[in-house]
């Protein structure tokens, strides 16, 4: 039997940290298990919001040679950048003539820059580009062009897949036949949340991330810097509410775990000595991603190669899919 098919845009956004890596790519990762599964750097997505060239080549590079770095095969998956795929663009103008404009008013991002306008007292579209009002039709287009069964995504995603389940359904519903695949998301609630340096969530908009390629001097140094409570040397604590605890498990195996959690509750570890251990595990999980990355990065056009390939894996399935539609539409 066929394995289903499954889609994951990655856009590129600054350097990545352990609550990208814990929350978003070891589960598309294994996705690849179960999947045909396919996975893409959305670079026409981040140009809406990113303009400056240096720094938009070197963050498609970086989150490339990350996903890479953390395990992604490109030899078992495919593995693509967005802008390698002019399909993409044949078949974005194609939907948008499914697309109701009313449709795109109520997307999520495009009402939150408008309220933020009116609050504002600034004019409703004021630096509001057609990239992002027009964001989830390139999205769609993204999903449906690649025949994609799921598409993994965060909570915050979830309407735009509805709206790709929308625009496909109108397309075949025209046509009185499947002519696009109707996608569906599966949304990943379990995955980790992982608390930063200050025990909020981790995020880079908290500025409270643990940098995944960050070297060892200064993962050391962030780690150091985590808040902690007064609590003194001497006192018992309760690894369950510390996140020292919490980060210190997606690191380490069971027994590790044990025997930390009973020097966090007999008392006599300071915190500075619970930061260290949680250094040493982390550094030992990161070190071997954190060589691979180096040496990734430090050899671009190889980068560029792998996914060149990859593209020419995915062009011909994208092709198929805008040589259908035009065959439905007349325009053949
Ligand atoms: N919008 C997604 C995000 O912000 C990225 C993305 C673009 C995407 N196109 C996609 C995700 C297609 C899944 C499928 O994270």
């Amino acid at each position: 039997m066929m394995k289903k098919i499954s889609l994951t845009g990655i856009k590129p956004t600054g350097d990545l940290h352990i609550g990208n890596f814990f929350g978003a790519i070891k589960p598309a990762l294994e996705l690849a298990k179960e999947y045909d599964a396919r996975y893409f750097i959305a670079d026409y997505h981040a140009l809406n919001s990113m303009k400056n060239p240096k720094e938009l080549n070197a963050v498609i590079r970086k989150v490339a040679a990350g996903w890479l770095a953390s395990g992604l095969d490109p030899e078992k998956v495919i593995f693509y950048r967005q802008s390698s795929i002019p399909e993409v663009f044949e078949l974005t103008t194609m939907i948008m003539a499914f697309t109701s404009k009313g449709l795109m008013n109520r997307a999520h991002a495009y009402k939150a820059a408008v309220q933020e306008n009116n609050q504002k007292g600034d004019d409703p579209d004021a630096g509001i580009n057609m990239g992002l009002f027009t964001y989830p039709v390139l999205m769609a287009a993204d999903i449906i062009l690649f025949d994609s069964d799921v598409v993994p995504v965060g909570q915050d995603q979830v309407q735009h897949i509805e709206m790709a389940q929308d625009i496909a359904q109108s397309v075949n519903a025209n046509y009185g036949k499947p002519v696009l695949k109707v996608p569906s998301a599966a949304v990943q609630e379990s995955v980790a949340v992982v608390p930063g340096l200050d025990g909020r969530k981790m995020s880079k908009s908290y500025g409270n991330v643990i940098p995944l390629f960050a070297p060892e001097n200064i993962l050391q140094k962030t780690i150091m810097r985590m808040v902690t409570n007064s609590q003194s040397v001497e006192e018992p604590k309760d690894p369950d509410t510390s996140q020292i605890f919490l980060l210190y498990k997606l690191f380490a195996d069971n027994e590790e775990q044990s025997a930390f959690a009973a020097r966090f509750r007999a008392g006599g570890m300071g915190w500075g000595d619970a930061k260290e251990e949680l250094f040493r595990v982390v550094n030992c999980k990161l070190s071997p991603i954190r060589e691979r990355f180096d040496s990734i990065i430090a050899d671009i056009p190889a980068l560029d190669k792998i996914l060149e390939q990859g593209a020419a894996k995915a062009r011909p399935i994208a092709a198929a899919t805008v040589k259908r539609f035009r065959k439905a539409a007349g325009i053949d």
